[in-house]
């Protein structure tokens, strides 16, 4: 029997706001996620789940899992308050202990750079990405990282879910369409800038630790025709190539993708390119990273000459009757990951890494005092047994299978009702209470998945 390799990763994925709380602690500058008014009964960010004081006992938590990885984010605002002024060296000792500690306990670190946040100040004073400025800014926040912990850390990214920042402006970074400009135009020029911004960290990593490796990294959802009409295939594969694709296609050769770009071409929404971006562009990637938690059927559909692909999607998702979804309507899908890691895998042939996967459900603590979470047993076992059928019957080369938010943390809206994880904390949305730790049933679980190399599901 074919067998995973002996040093693939296990582990978990965080974002910093999501995680670490003190948000005005340890001269912390405002972020964006700061001053962002979250939907009605959900929480808001200042504390999250306490990581910033609570690490190491969470490490231990994760080292009883069977993690031998744990990729987390930067919060800019913690290294450089406001984005343009001097770096804040409490907030590099706290990265610098995270980092000690989980190497200290068998870990290896992997450090995003963006995830979702940044200082507040550069979007109220720059329009965040619309800016070049920030651009640099950014460049000289990745450099910073890179000087101070690349030499324990090896595996970097920049942004986390770039093809996000090419499908909205409020989920990104909050950056703001200037009166009497065309949304799309200004969506697709900021998108470049990013991908700029990109470019730039993978450069500067290739000069500060030329031993790192650099992963892009995508969120991709498996799409499927709700019909066998030719336009709904055609659609979905549209679909599929710019919503999924685009941003993978330059990390991976180097350059636009001919589709994307002609799509651009034709509306008149081609962004600007400075001197000196086609150079830039072919810093590329060492493996693709991605997220992947669901699949969607689209109804047929075409894209027009005025509307954003991403607004378009939206208005064509439809049920699939063949899976089952999560309480937020997220469908079920593991076959799907064998899918997109085959397209993936197919397109570029480079080594994939999968960062994030799990499933949102809403639990309470039972009259043992745990959470009989079978269903996210369920869930990752399908997953994991995918995504092997598709390493080592499929032979696609993929370095790891790591899951979203292992112990308990808001969710991207700060839903703390939404819970993905292996261990439960105890607060709500509206009560922080005393934010305890407690292994659910799947804890036991997925230490025995990730202890056996994934043998034993
Ligand atoms: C990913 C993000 O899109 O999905 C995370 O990287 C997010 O930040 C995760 O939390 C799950 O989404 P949600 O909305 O259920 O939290």
């Amino acid at each position: 029997m074919k067998q995973l390799p002996k040093d693939f990763y296990w582990g978990g994925s965080v974002s910093s706001f999501q995680t670490e709380g003190a948000w005005d602690e340890g001269g912390k500058g405002l972020s964006i996620y700061d001053v962002r008014p979250t939907p009605e009964g959900h929480a808001d960010w200042k504390v999250a789940i306490d990581e910033y004081h609570r690490y190491k006992e969470d490490i231990q938590l994760m080292k009883q899992m069977g993690f031998n990885f744990y990729r987390f984010s930067i919060a800019w605002s913690r290294i450089i308050p406001n984005g343009d002024d001097e770096v804040n060296e409490e907030g590099v000792a706290f990265y610098n202990n995270l980092i000690d500690e989980l190497i200290a306990n068998g870990i290896t670190p992997m450090i995003t750079l963006v995830h979702f946040d940044m200082p507040y100040k550069l979007v109220k004073e720059y329009n965040g990405f619309a800016s070049r400025k920030v651009v640099d800014l950014f460049e000289r926040y990745a450099r910073v990282c890179m000087q101070r912990f690349g030499d324990r850390v090896k595996h970097w990214m920049s942004f986390n879910e770039q093809n996000l920042h090419a499908c909205s402006l409020i989920y990104s970074n909050a950056e703001k369409v200037p009166e009497g400009e065309s949304k799309a135009k200004f969506l697709y020029q900021v998108a470049h800038n990013v991908m700029i911004a990109h470019c730039k960290a993978v450069k500067a990593l290739r000069e500060l630790v030329p031993d790192a490796k650099f992963g892009g990294m995508t969120t991709i959802t498996q799409f499927y025709p709700e019909t066998t009409s030719p336009q709904n295939n055609l659609f979905v594969r549209q679909i599929s190539d710019l919503v999924n694709y685009w941003t993978a296609e330059v990390q991976a050769t180097g350059k636009y993708p001919y589709y994307y770009e002609n799509y651009l071409k034709n509306r008149g929404w081609m962004p600007t390119f400075e001197e000196g971006d086609e150079e830039l562009l072919t810093y590329t990637c060492d493996y693709l990273c991605f997220s992947y938690y669901k699949s969607n059927v689209l109804s047929e559909g075409h894209l027009d000459m005025t509307t954003p692909y991403s607004d378009i999607m939206d208005q064509h998702v439809v049920k699939n009757k063949y899976l089952e979804a999560t309480q937020w309507g997220w469908e079920k899908d593991a076959i799907g990951l064998r899918l997109v890691m085959n397209d993936m895998y197919e397109r570029w042939h480079k080594p994939l890494f999968i960062l994030e996967n799990g499933m949102g459900a809403r639990e309470e603590l039972n009259s043992e005092g745990t959470v009989n979470d079978d269903y996210r047993i369920k869930y990752h076992r399908e997953h994991i047994q995918a995504m092997k059928n598709a390493i080592l019957e499929d032979g696609v080369a993929c370095l790891g299978y790591i899951t979203w938010g292992p112990i308990d943390i808001p969710s991207s809206s700060c839903q703390v009702a939404k819970r993905y994880g292996f261990v439960y904390v105890n607060r709500t949305d509206e009560d922080i209470k005393d934010l305890k730790r407690i292994p659910k049933k799947s804890f036991y679980w997925i230490a025995k998945a990730f202890k056996s190399n994934g043998e034993d599901l």
